[in-house]
């Protein structure tokens, strides 16, 4: 869900220390006050996930490893007073995944409420390593949690206009485990081959979907596993591959995909929206030129001074923090009340209970972890890689990209997403950066504004922070339907 949620050296050390794959109950410590940068982030949406990771031993496995089977049951949130199960069209899957050693996906699907023959979404959220129930319950799912854990319907959710799949990805977050550690992906290469994978089988168990337009939407460093799982989607098409996937488009919500750029923008941002002053602004931006040189050496060479670039690009925005103090670096105009942002420990509360898990095919000995810092930890050479560099190549293919923002998001927003989109070379990059601004209305208000050219599209989102559909689920849901209609674009003559 964050966007580079930055967990300290220590947190690292003490979690390889602590990953003896011992299966000892509670492997790490309790978390001491005010130790490492992780727990500020678990913190900050009141998480506290028991494990760093989903594993199991094999022993209490619910169901048995057969690589590239899916066993897939029916479920109803609702009890007695909704429509019959086999009517709801709510499914919960565990995928064993072909190319691991022990490693089971879990996923969500819920068919349109609207209309079978809407699109197919795959909703992906962030961290690295947060699990997407943080979306379903609490921006675009069918159902909301209040606050005695009962599930209200969401007016806004996306099943309104699409049939969704959530996904906990990669391995060990969420519901998804491995009971080997060699399962952790370390990449985009890893986390995308896992993916397409899981759609392959996600459409041989479904045929029926395989014909409706399909479209990849997520969130913060999402907008590093979108392009690459996009890429891969279209290369394979291509090739004819495996199952056509109907790939028309992908959506990144205040995501992280060109970091040097983006890292880089930070003290630009915070002086624009006065956060800072700007003798603040150009102190923070002598840090600058260390982010570039050892980014660029990442892009380079990569491996280890991946991690460099990470250190360094990330000391500027640990700078602004020691400015901005108790901000809430998803929505600046908000405090973190105590040290919580947001409150999302309801759905830990309400998926570690035995009858929700019982009712999704969950295995009594596992626990929900709503971020995994071991995930997060694999990814940290990840991070710093520019994951433009795919999406050129979908452009000229004719997919479209929308990238949107909520404008109040600091740690991955709007100007820094402008900023690369606008520097991306492709073809239609002069007739972008050249488009108008125009307003973005949901009933007769301005919502936001939209750039657009061609396939591209760029809408920065009022009054919303880093989970857009959190804070403006209708304006959400009607981008979500106006883009996939082929409507989110300017009106210009090559339109
Ligand atoms: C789930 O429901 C569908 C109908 O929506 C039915 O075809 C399928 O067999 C059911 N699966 C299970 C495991 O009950
Ligand atoms: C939970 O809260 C909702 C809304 O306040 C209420 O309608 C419902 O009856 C409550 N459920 C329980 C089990 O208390
Ligand atoms: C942009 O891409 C085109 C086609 O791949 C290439 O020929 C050109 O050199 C690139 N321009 C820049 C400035 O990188």
């Amino acid at each position: 869900m964050a966007c580079s949620l930055p967990f300290s050296k220590l947190s690292l050390l003490l979690l390889f220390a602590s990953l003896s794959f011992s299966y000892a109950t509670s492997r790490h410590p309790a978390f001491p006050p005010q130790s490492s940068k992780a727990e500020r982030l678990i913190r900050s949406f009141n998480l506290f996930p028991k494990e760093p990771f989903n594993t199991i031993q094999e022993l209490h496995h619910l169901h048995t490893f057969v690589p590239g089977q899916i066993v897939e049951t029916n479920f109803s949130f609702l009890g007695a007073s909704g429509p019959p199960v086999e009517d709801l069209g709510h499914h919960a899957g565990y995928y064993s995944l072909p190319h691991s050693k022990a490693a089971r996906m879990f996923y969500f699907f819920f068919e349109s409420r609207k209309n079978k023959n809407d699109p197919v979404v795959i909703w992906l959220t962030g961290g690295p390593g947060c699990g997407s129930e943080l979306a379903l319950f609490y921006e675009n799912g069918p159902f909301h949690i209040i606050n005695n854990l009962s599930l209200t319907w969401n007016d806004y959710g996306w099943d309104q206009a699409s049939n969704i799949i959530f996904v906990d990805q990669p391995t060990g977050t969420g519901f998804s485990y491995s009971s080997d550690k060699s399962d952790i992906r370390p990449d985009e290469t890893g986390v995308s081959n896992d993916l397409y994978d899981f759609l392959q089988a996600f459409f041989k168990a479904h045929p029926e979907f395989v014909k409706n337009d399909f479209y990849i939407t997520g969130e913060s460093y999402a907008g590093h596993y979108i392009p690459a799982i996009a890429s891969l989607i279209n290369q394979n098409n291509k090739k004819k591959q495996g199952i056509h996937i109907n790939l028309k488009g992908f959506a990144i919500g205040n995501g992280l995909t060109n970091s040097p750029i983006q890292y880089e923008v930070y003290p630009e941002f915070a002086l624009q929206n006065g956060l800072i002053t700007k003798k603040e602004a150009d102190d923070i931006s002598k840090l600058i030129p260390d982010c570039d040189k050892t980014a660029k050496a990442c892009e380079s060479r990569g491996g280890k001074v991946c991690e460099d670039a990470l250190d360094a690009c990330e000391a500027i925005f640990d700078k602004l923090l020691s400015i901005v103090g108790d901000l809430n670096y998803y929505d600046i105009r908000k405090k973190c009340l105590g040290p919580l942002c947001y409150d999302y420990s309801n759905v830990e509360k309400l998926l570690n209970e035995e009858k929700v898990k019982s009712a999704l095919g969950v295995g009594k000995g596992l626990k929900y972890v709503s971020c995994s810092r071991t995930v997060y930890d694999a990814m940290l050479q990840d991070t710093m890689k520019n994951l433009e560099v795919g999406i050129p190549g979908l452009l000229e293919d004719g997919i479209r990209f929308l990238a949107y923002a909520g404008e109040k998001d600091l740690i991955c927003n709007w100007l820094g997403n402008l900023r690369w989109i606008n520097a991306m070379n492709w073809s239609g990059q002069k007739g972008f950066e050249a488009s108008p601004t125009v307003k973005f209305v949901v009933d007769g208000a301005e919502s936001g504004t939209l750039n657009s050219h061609g396939p591209l599209s760029f809408l920065k989102v009022h009054d919303a922070g880093h989970m857009v559909p959190m804070d403006q689920p209708k304006v959400a849901l009607e981008m979500l339907k106006r883009w996939m209609g082929g409507k989110l674009m300017n009106p210009t003559p090559d339109n």
